[in-house]
């Protein structure tokens, strides 16, 4: 029975160990709140970790999925402070004015990634600056055989778990390439901060109180359309969209002010369409615009005239904090999802099929080398 957007059968069931026991059977619930202790643990991974030097005019970020994410997340979190161009490219390509003052860091948690793997070396023959950051496999090579920086972080978790390594491996690289500034005391805020969230959102919190197992509630069986606030909630979004993706199954949305208020806004005007399916998500930031957050306020009441809308605002001082307050808030709502779903949260099946099908059909006379 659905009772203002809550299914309160369900909501009984993600406070019952039960229904974790028999869908996460990897322990993608654990993983998923150890967000704070990889952050924590990832400065030990970069002793001896020596930048390349040199003058940079511009960073770019290779890696697919939940390895690009962390580069997405940093450029939306510093690009007002950034004194140079940074871009993430998840592709088989490189921009053209990838060169010798390029900063360019390949990122990719298994290491074998081939859209990284081909970008990598595009990036190589351009003369570009490199870093690697993987837990392995072939790019670890590659970097010793070039005698190429090299972060290694931990090995064994699905990729799109281990972003606090990921995040916190490409931003200290940064940092230490001159690039950002420290961010010692914005990360140790972060720990505190997403450790005292862990037992707020984690599974012993009834749901009564848990406002992560109260989302899910209301997000689980509808498709998700996650509106950001601006630049820096937007990277969230996207890493919300692909973890309710990846970790629950389900198709979700995002999409940012002030853009959608110039075309997807009308969409959501028309009487009689479908829009039963949808649940919307708005997240926000202390730091939006003004004027920004004057449009978000009358968007959301054109959106609650035909869906539920859940809004969110980052907690928090730093922009680190406020970033992380809410990536960890959407990380535990889809696996929270995949539970109410009855889905396994860390079988990825169709990737991996994907992944098999390229493996054993071979047709690299695309790639450029
Ligand atoms: C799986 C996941 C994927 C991978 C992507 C690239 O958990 O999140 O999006 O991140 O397929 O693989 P890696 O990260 O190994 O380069």
């Amino acid at each position: 029975m659905r009772e203002g957007g809550l299914n309160m059968t369900d909501t009984m069931t993600l406070d019952s160990q039960d229904l974790i026991k028999a869908h996460d059977l990897q322990g993608m619930l654990d993983k998923a709140l150890s967000l704070p202790e990889q952050i924590e643990e990832t400065p030990q991974y970069l002793q001896g970790f020596i930048p390349p030097g040199g003058e940079v005019r511009n960073v770019v970020i290779l890696g697919m999925g939940g390895s690009r994410i962390g580069g997405d997340l940093i450029k939306a979190q510093y690009s007002q402070k950034l004194e140079v161009p940074f871009e993430v490219y998840p592709s088989y390509l490189i921009p053209g004015y990838v060169g010798r003052e390029s900063l360019v860091i390949a990122v990719s948690y298994s290491g074998n990634t081939e859209e990284t793997l081909t970008t990598f070396e595009q990036a190589r023959a351009a003369g570009a600056r490199m870093i690697c950051i993987s837990s392995g496999g072939a790019l670890k090579e590659k970097a010793a055989q070039h005698g190429i920086p090299f972060i290694q972080i931990p090995g064994g978790l699905p990729p799109r778990a281990a972003l606090g390594y990921i995040y916190t491996a490409t931003s200290m690289a940064l940092e230490k390439s001159g690039i950002l500034e420290n961010q010692d005391l914005a990360r140790s805020e972060t720990l505190a901060l997403l450790k005292s969230l862990k037992s707020k959102w984690g599974p012993a919190s009834p749901s009564t109180e848990n406002p992560a197992k109260h989302c899910a509630e209301a997000l689980h069986d509808r498709t998700v359309a996650i509106f950001a606030s601006g630049a820096f909630t937007a990277a969230i979004a996207e890493r919300w969209r692909c973890q309710l993706n990846e970790n629950a199954k389900m198709v979700a949305y995002s999409n940012e002010f002030p853009e959608m208020n110039h075309n997807e806004v009308v969409g959501w005007t028309q009487p009689g369409k479908a829009y039963d399916q949808f649940h919307a998500v708005l997240l926000r930031d202390r730091d939006d615009l003004a004027r920004v957050s004057q449009r978000i306020d009358f968007t959301k009441e054109v959106l609650e005239k035909r869906t539920a809308v859940s809004e969110f605002i980052a907690q928090g001082e730093s922009s680190m904090a406020r970033l992380f307050f809410l990536v960890y808030l959407g990380d535990i709502i889809s696996v929270y999802c995949a539970l109410l779903n009855g889905v396994n949260p860390t079988s990825i099946d169709i990737i991996d099929a994907m992944k098999e099908f390229l493996r054993n059909n071979r047709d690299e006379s695309g790639l450029v080398k």
